[in-house]
């Protein structure tokens, strides 16, 4: 067996790689224009630079903001509030964000089960909210007195009843348990290698991806990334190629790595440089590696199924 030494593909930064990784990145002082941003990370508070970003030049904002929870971000502390202060924190800079979409713009806002019927709240004041995807984690401590928590929310909304959605283009291939055939064809399943596939609507039901670990090579020190495949379906969905996607806490970089990957422009906004610098060394992974975890050839495969199939 190989040792976790050399199956260990986190992402982690040298001093020397982040003293050349935080001269990519910028600090605003005064109001910008969207080609000064565009493809670039903004090393700031966000509450000090929100007035300073152009107005309606934003396709799809992701929010993943620090949860309702005391945790540490490196060089920042998140304090648990009550839930009416969370929101209020909430509100205080999505009311200052909404200047820059544009019309057609989705805005998706992640939140832990605890906050999110505030968070609902508080986005409905803004935007026409479209659904609740719920996202199984496939991690999640053990709880001796309460059901283990194992999800997480995602709220979809939109800035107005025009928007994009590429339903095609997030497409989710399932193995078949029951493969019927009608007149001796198989009935909307085809068989490749070593199964039987079908390939099906996206729900708001998210049972696909998994929490990013220590053998991934997308996996970095942040204490809570999101997975590429998870931001890959929300960017696939609503955008197209060349958009804007604008992350405000863009921790260590997923939003802006997926957003090239996939052809789109991205500008992010993260407080602490060490994350920064993490998202800048894998933006230059992604020069030469544009491979999605869990997506390929165009569809999302269930968990764990590509490699059984690729076997
Ligand atoms: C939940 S994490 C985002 C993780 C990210 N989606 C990823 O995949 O790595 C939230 C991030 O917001 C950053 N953050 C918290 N408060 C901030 C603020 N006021 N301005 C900018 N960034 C902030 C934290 O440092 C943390 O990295």
């Amino acid at each position: 067996m190989k040792n976790n030494t050399t199956r260990n593909k986190t992402v982690r930064l040298t001093e020397e790689e982040k003293r050349k990784f935080e001269k990519n990145l910028l600090t605003l002082s005064h109001n910008v224009k969207p080609p000064e941003i565009l493809n670039k990370i903004i090393n700031q508070n966000l509450f000090d630079v929100l007035n300073f970003l152009p107005e309606k030049f934003v396709d799809l904002l992701i929010i993943d903001p620090p949860y309702n929870m005391t945790k540490y971000f490196n060089s920042l502390i998140f304090n648990k509030k009550s839930i009416d202060k969370y929101a209020d924190w909430v509100d205080s800079f999505l009311k200052k964000l909404i200047k820059i979409l544009k019309p057609t713009a989705s805005v998706y806002f992640c939140s832990d089960w605890h906050s999110s019927t505030s968070v609902h709240l508080v986005l409905s004041k803004y935007f026409k909210v479209r659904n609740r995807i719920t996202w199984e984690r496939d991690k999640g401590r053990g709880a001796r007195y309460n059901w283990k928590n194992n999800s997480e929310d995602i709220w979809f909304c939109t800035v107005s009843k025009t928007y994009t959605f590429n339903t095609n283009d997030v497409k989710l291939k399932r193995k078949v348990l029951a493969p019927y055939k009608d007149n001796g064809e198989p009935k909307d399943w085809v068989k490749q290698n070593n199964g039987k596939y079908r390939l099906t609507h996206p729900s708001n039901i998210w049972t696909d991806i998994s929490v990013p670990f220590w053998s991934m090579p997308e996996n970095t020190e942040h204490p809570t990334q999101k997975p590429e495949k998870l931001i890959a379906k929300i960017i696939l969905a609503s955008s197209n190629k060349n958009d804007i996607v604008f992350d405000p806490f863009l921790g260590s970089g997923t939003t802006a790595v997926v957003s090239k990957k996939l052809h789109r422009k991205y500008v992010g906004i993260e407080i602490d440089k060490k994350f920064a610098c993490i998202a800048e060394k894998r933006l230059q992974l992604a020069e030469n590696n544009k491979r999605i975890q869990g997506f390929v050839n165009g569809y999302f495969w269930e968990r764990n199924t590509y490699p059984v199939e690729k076997k």
